[in-house]
């Protein structure tokens, strides 16, 4: 694992959005596999203003977003649908057609599960992932559990993720009780993984991440078994960390 420590919000964001434009730079036609949540949203924004700057052409970009909740309007404001669109899609030239997220709406959830394992590998599979973590090490919508779960599936989401996420919602009442998840193998295919994360709260997960066994009760700790993973924390999240200076 590379480990970046940054000193703020403003510069894990910038150093995420470089690490992707560099790899829109290097092939236009990427599989970028994108999350949600409140750590990746300055991530969007400087990404939207390198588009602007036109540092970044999302033309021939393919994205496909790590999970989306059950039940949830796709234009419900707390849906990843809705978030992806405010936060990124509706301000860049990536083509409709290109963009992937998980239908928690639709009729048959198992079958989507399987349709959008099949189409991330009709697509070659991903190149850059970009990942959050949760305060449980969650990543994606895999929450701990006894065993890694391998493809997109159906999550029965934790209940410190819900109290988590409630601060989006009204209440936690309305914070769906399931999701859409793409599943540890899937991410772990993806050629490289950036995970990003901000804040005290996550310096246990991240410790666990690093130093921790690999246990699926850490979903994180498994990125320990990936050959390219580059994790971006600002002093919050790695302040349980040590670091030596190598003069
Ligand atoms: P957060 O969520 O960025 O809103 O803290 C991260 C995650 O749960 O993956």
């Amino acid at each position: 694992m590379r480990i970046i420590k940054v000193k703020d919000y403003q510069e894990l964001s910038l150093t995420a959005a470089r690490l992707i434009a560099s790899q829109v730079l290097l092939k236009e036609n990427s599989v970028i596999g994108l999350a949600t949540g409140s750590t990746p949203e300055g991530m969007y924004k400087e990404l939207v203003k390198m588009y602007e700057n036109n540092l970044v052409n999302f033309e021939g970009v393919i994205s496909f977003n790590l999970d989306e909740y059950v039940g949830l309007e796709e234009n419900h404001k707390e849906s990843y649908s809705y978030y992806m669109k405010d936060r990124l899609f509706s301000h860049v030239n990536i083509n409709e057609d290109n963009i992937h997220i998980p239908n928690g709406n639709s009729s048959d959830i198992e079958e989507e599960c399987k349709n959008y394992e099949k189409l991330i590998e009709e697509h070659g599979g991903i190149d850059m992932q970009i990942l959050g973590i949760g305060r449980n090490g969650h990543i994606g919508f895999n929450e701990p559990d006894v065993k890694f779960e391998a493809v997109t599936h159906v999550v029965e989401l934790d209940e410190q993720t819900r109290k988590d996420n409630s601060r989006f919602f009204d209440s936690i009442d309305e914070v769906p009780t399931k999701a859409i998840s793409m599943g540890i193998k899937r991410i772990m295919q993806s050629k490289k993984i950036i995970l990003m994360a901000y804040g005290i709260e996550k310096a246990n997960a991240i410790f666990g991440m690093i130093n921790g066994k690999i246990d699926p009760k850490l979903p994180a700790s498994v990125l320990q078994l990936h050959p390219d993973v580059t994790v971006i924390l600002e002093e919050g999240s790695a302040s349980k960390l040590e670091f030596k200076v190598l003069v």
